[in-house]
């Protein structure tokens, strides 16, 4: 990618998980947060987490060696104004308000990949169930609030955090849903950079519904099971997946 990467509410673990895997992959990535001492503090547990790596002769897929990696912490609405390529890994209790505020920083013409679950958790309910959404999914929330012009796209939301954060391969697909091809490819992209990960076109937004409910499932079996489940679709042709 040419552009930096912009990920909003990037200080949490889903967030945190992605920067790291899009640093050590060689990306510049901006972590946004609501504070940008929170954010510089991130950003700094990156670069050193990837320094550590280096250092103990890790595999060049979790150490870079030729370069430093470019990642920097600020609060989300300047990370808006730096960067025109935005992932949101912020709770859904947060979601709406977040985009709201940063409706005037958001440039015309970029790509918000929304990451977001609309977990009961949100309110007080269970983890593993999800709440109703009027537009029918968090990302098509997102879509609604985002300035005209910004296209939105789904994606991640089934990729454990906890294995983001980890040093091995993500064996997980990446479905990705959106209205606007070219900002899918890009997310796809984006994607297939992380080692292990495929990235598949799951078609319109509104399928984004159906890839939020599966995030559930998904921590219901982490529970039941005592693990940190991902997703792979078999049965597709080679060319149907984008892989690193
Ligand atoms: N955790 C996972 O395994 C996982 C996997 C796939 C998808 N997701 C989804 O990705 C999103 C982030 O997950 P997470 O586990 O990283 O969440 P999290 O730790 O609860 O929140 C991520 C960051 O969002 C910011 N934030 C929290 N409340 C906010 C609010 N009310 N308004 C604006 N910003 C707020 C915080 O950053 P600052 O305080 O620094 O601003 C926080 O560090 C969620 O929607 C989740 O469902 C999570």
């Amino acid at each position: 990618m040419s552009r930096p990467i912009a990920v909003l509410g990037g200080t949490g673990p889903a967030g945190m998980g992605l920067a790291l895997r899009w640093a050590r992959a060689g990306e510049t990535v901006i972590i946004g947060s609501r504070d940008v001492g929170r954010a510089q503090r991130a950003a700094e547990q990156i670069r050193q987490r990837i320094a550590d790596n280096a250092r103990a002769g890790a595999p060049s897929t979790v150490a870079r060696r030729r370069s430093a990696p470019d990642v920097s912490g600020m609060e989300n609405s300047a990370a808006c104004a730096c960067s025109d390529l935005l992932v949101l890994t912020v709770p859904f209790e947060g979601q709406a308000a977040l985009l709201k505020q940063l409706k005037g920083a958001i440039r015309p013409g970029s790509i918000l990949i929304d990451a977001t679950v609309p977990l009961a958790a949100s309110v007080g309910g269970r983890p593993s169930r999800t709440l109703g959404v009027w537009q029918g999914s968090a990302a098509q929330q997102a879509a609604e609030l985002v300035p005209p012009g910004v296209s939105v796209v789904a994606a991640f939301q089934n990729v454990s955090a906890e294995v983001l954060n980890g040093d091995d391969d993500v064996e997980c697909d990446v479905i990705v849903c959106g209205d606007d091809a070219k900002a899918t490819a890009i997310a796809m992209e984006l994607a297939a950079k992380i080692p292990g990960v495929r990235a598949l076109d799951g078609g319109k937004l509104e399928n984004a519904r159906i890839v939020e409910q599966i995030t559930a499932l998904l921590i219901g079996l982490n529970i039941r099971h005592k693990g940190h489940s991902g997703l792979r679709v078999t049965g597709l042709p080679e060319r149907a997946y984008r892989a690193g």
